[in-house]
Order: structure tokens, then C-alpha cells, then sequence
């Protein structure tokens, strides 16, 4: 008995290593597993990322006509300067994220929103210096709203491609909100 105990005692002491060996290389295996599933998380689309990608498609829609709109409406120096950027920026912001919206199977929207529509028909009904003044005003505020909305992208959002979006969006649209500002500064309320 003494004897079968010790040898048992040795055979242990002979697979410990062993033991602790196996118990390192799956602790090696598990920790990509874990990254795996960390950036697995990361392509998941929130509804939060789906609503930030569809509002900022709309924005694009909106901004466009407005600044297309703008150039039959105007000829003050800095409503244009300001209308022809929201158009070619705008542009290629809606090229962006229609693709991306397209990759991760997320509903297109076709128009801007209602709201952005009734904005868009009242500022084009006026004429002059009152166009000239509400249009820009209109751009300030819209901008305003789209940085905050943005950087709420930027910090809460979960889908790593379309934080990334928000990231490049953020620089072009503080670009828009200093010239919608340099507009408004150019065309007091008649
Ligand atoms: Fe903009």
C-alpha cells in the first residue's frame, strides 16, 4: 500500500507540469477567442447606429436640394459660397454612406425627412434679403443639430464602421456650421 501510494505520489509530480502546461495553452487559446468576440460586437448594428445612418442620409438629401435650390435664389457672395460647399461636401457624404448603409442591409432613405421638406419649401418661398437671412439662419441651427447628433454617433455608437463615418463627417460639418455662421453674419434680419 505504502509503496502504490508513493508511486502515485510520483506519477502526479511526473504530470504536473504537464498539467499546467495544457492550463497555459488554453489560456493562450481563449484570449484571441475573447478579441474575437470583442470585434464580433463591434459590427453589430444598434438601432441607435441605424438611426444616426438613415438621419444623416436624409440631412445629405436635404442639404443638397437646399443648396441647389440656393443658387436660384441668390446672389450674395456668401449665401453661394456657402450653398455651393453643402452641395459638393453633401454629395459625397450621401455617396459614403449609401454604400455603407447598402453593406450592412440598412434601409435607404429616398427623400429628407418631412420636417427637413416643410424647411425647405418656407425658406424657398421667401425672396431677397429675407431668403438670404432665413436660409442661413436655417443652416446654422440645422448644423448645429447635426454636430450634436454626430458626436453622440461618435461616443455612444456601437457599429465600428459607422462611428467611423461620424468621425469623418464631424470636421466637414463644423466646416459648414463656420460658413452657415459667416452667411448669417453677412445678411441681418431685414
Ligand atoms: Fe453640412
Amino acid at each position: 500500500m505504502r509503496a502504490d501510494g508513493s508511486e502515485k505520489e510520483v506519477t502526479m509530480k511526473r504530470f504536473l507540469p504537464l498539467v499546467f502546461a495544457c492550463l497555459a495553452v488554453a489560456a493562450v487559446i481563449a484570449i484571441p477567442a475573447s478579441a474575437a468576440g470583442s470585434s464580433k460586437s463591434s459590427k453589430k448594428v444598434s438601432s441607435g447606429d441605424e438611426q444616426y445612418l438613415q438621419t444623416s442620409i436624409s440631412g445629405d438629401r436635404f442639404e443638397i436640394i437646399g443648396g441647389k435650390w440656393a443658387k436660384g435664389h441668390t446672389k450674395n457672395a456668401a449665401v453661394l459660397r456657402m450653398a455651393n460647399r453643402l452641395v459638393s461636401d453633401h454629395s459625397k457624404s450621401l455617396s459614403d454612406a449609401i454604400k455603407l448603409a447598402h453593406s450592412l442591409k440598412i434601409d435607404v432613405p429616398s427623400s429628407p425627412t418631412p420636417s427637413e421638406i416643410w424647411e425647405l419649401k418656407m425658406v424657398s418661398a421667401l425672396k431677397g434679403k429675407a431668403y438670404d437671412h432665413w436660409y442661413s439662419s436655417l443652416e446654422v441651427y440645422d448644423h448645429v443639430q447635426d454636430i450634436d447628433e454626430t458626436g453622440t454617433e461618435v461616443s455612444t455608437g456601437t457599429n465600428s464602421q459607422i462611428k467611423d463615418d461620424a468621425k469623418t463627417e464631424l470636421p466637414m460639418l463644423k466646416k459648414h456650421l463656420r460658413l452657415a455662421r459667416a452667411a448669417l453674419a453677412a445678411n441681418a434680419k431685414p
